[in-house]
């Protein structure tokens, strides 16, 4: 196969022992005094994630190629944006009304454009209002705490694959957690009809398979258990539905799915989060949660690069449009090589490659940094520790050129067995 020209030579991994064996060896409770320690555990699984993830960034000026970017549509750098939020600081500084660091609780002024971002992106996502968060991990909890204060015997029925701040919330708020197979309905109503009306939870696109979840059917379950859908549209927004207003609206779900959520440092290349819900939700977000009450807001600049990401987002059409014809071209050639994992037909811009074990998945990562190729693995809390996973995001930076490469590593890895996927968990069947 032939090297491109834009990669480095190889790096020369293979003689460290990263192995699950070699990460936990030598590891004893760490004495913080003499009746306080931290557990062996909890030092093995951060040690085994530390050493799996990290450092993970591509060094575009090495030439390494990016599947690790959530910035879908590449407007990270996109000049007009940063300008404007640029020219906004700048502003701020010259009048003299430069701010930091405001709490959430206080009202906004009128006129900051956090309002005008929430009413505009309330009207985008056909929503009766936004709620503006610091991040998407903010969105889910706030969310979470509002609904759970005091619906103490609620059950909150989870698909497994749901995004990792849910269960986060949940667990602050001592609630009923049930969860139920990743899109699997049979199970969720089995669950119900032992539980009775709850909330259910679920990823739009979940961010370790990209796989699209069942919404209709969702909400038909919803309706007829008396049940609150919420949806998690993080890995939607900006790539899918009507000027990238997401998989809900895509579907016209959007008066039936009670709350939508998202981070948006994907889609907008922006660091805060939004959930929507009725008018009333805005005051008891203000009021009524912690992350809230006790931490400060989202900066008026940010602000307004929220503003400008959207204007740009609502006219990226043709970005939209490259973006799906990359990913559906590269799944489709992965799938002809011969990686038949069962979640890789989904119409979506991410996918995992389910390799199972720690030491197969950091393997499978290693060499491929050795390739250039820098996509996330997850392991343990990011997955379950027998069904590890290397997540690849395509983004409508990456060229053709580069899938091009990719793949050919990719067929190169059937043919020398670097890569297995007959004997990885998901080969053609589900294991979630
Ligand atoms: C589905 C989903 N929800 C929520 C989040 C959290 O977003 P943030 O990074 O803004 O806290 C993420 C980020 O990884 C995500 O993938």
């Amino acid at each position: 196969m032939a090297h491109r020209h834009w990669i480095q030579p190889a790096l020369n991994l293979s003689k460290r022992r990263i192995t699950y064996k070699a990460v936990t060896e030598n590891i004893t409770k760490l004495e913080i005094t003499p009746k306080i320690a931290i557990p062996a555990r909890t030092q093995r699984h951060a040690r085994l994630a530390n050493v799996a993830v990290g450092p993970n960034l591509a060094d575009n000026n090495k030439g390494e190629i990016d599947f690790l970017s959530c910035d879908y549509l590449a407007i990270g750098h996109d000049r007009a944006i940063n300008e404007a939020q640029a020219e906004y600081i700048i502003s701020q500084i010259n009048d003299g009304k430069a701010t930091w660091s405001r709490s959430g609780i206080w009202p906004r002024s009128h006129e900051s454009p956090m309002n005008e971002f929430q009413e505009k992106a309330a009207e985008w996502l056909k929503a009766d209002a936004v709620v503006l968060t610091k991040s998407g991990m903010d969105a889910n909890c706030s969310l979470v705490e509002i609904l759970l204060q005091y619906n103490y015997n609620i059950p909150v029925y989870l698909d497994f694959l749901v995004h990792a701040s849910f269960r986060y919330g949940i667990r602050a708020m001592k609630g009923d957690m049930i969860v139920f197979k990743h899109n699997d309905l049979v199970d969720l109503e089995a669950k119900m009809t032992k539980r009775g009306p709850g909330f259910i939870i679920a990823d739009s696109i979940t961010s370790s398979l990209g796989t699209i979840a069942p919404l209709k059917d969702m909400c038909d379950l919803a309706e007829k258990y008396g049940s609150a859908l919420i949806v998690d549209e993080s890995h939607a927004l900006g790539v899918h539905g009507h000027e990238g207003n997401g998989i809900v609206c895509q579907l016209g779900l959007e008066q039936r799915v009670q709350f939508r959520t998202a981070g948006l440092a994907k889609g907008f290349a922006c660091n805060s989060g939004i959930f929507t819900g009725r008018q009333e939700f805005v005051e008891l977000f203000l009021g009524g949660t912690t992350k809230c009450m006790f931490s400060h807001a989202v900066q008026d600049h940010e602000a307004v690069r929220l503003l400008k990401a959207l204007e740009t987002i609502k006219q990226a059409n043709d970005k939209r449009k490259s973006l799906q014809i990359k990913f559906t071209y590269f799944k489709q050639e992965l799938r002809k090589l011969g990686y038949l994992g069962y979640y890789l037909d989904h119409p979506t811009q991410l996918f995992g490659l389910v390799t199972g074990d720690y030491d197969k998945t950091v393997r499978l990562d290693r060499t491929l940094k050795s390739k250039g190729i820098y996509a996330a693995p997850f392991v343990f809390p990011a997955a379950p520790k027998d069904r590890s996973l290397v997540r690849w995001n395509i983004t409508d930076a990456l060229t053709q050129e580069q899938l091009e490469y990719t793949l050919a590593v990719l067929q190169e890895f059937i043919e020398d067995g670097t890569a297995k996927p007959s004997e990885w968990p998901d080969y053609k069947k589900p294991c979630f």
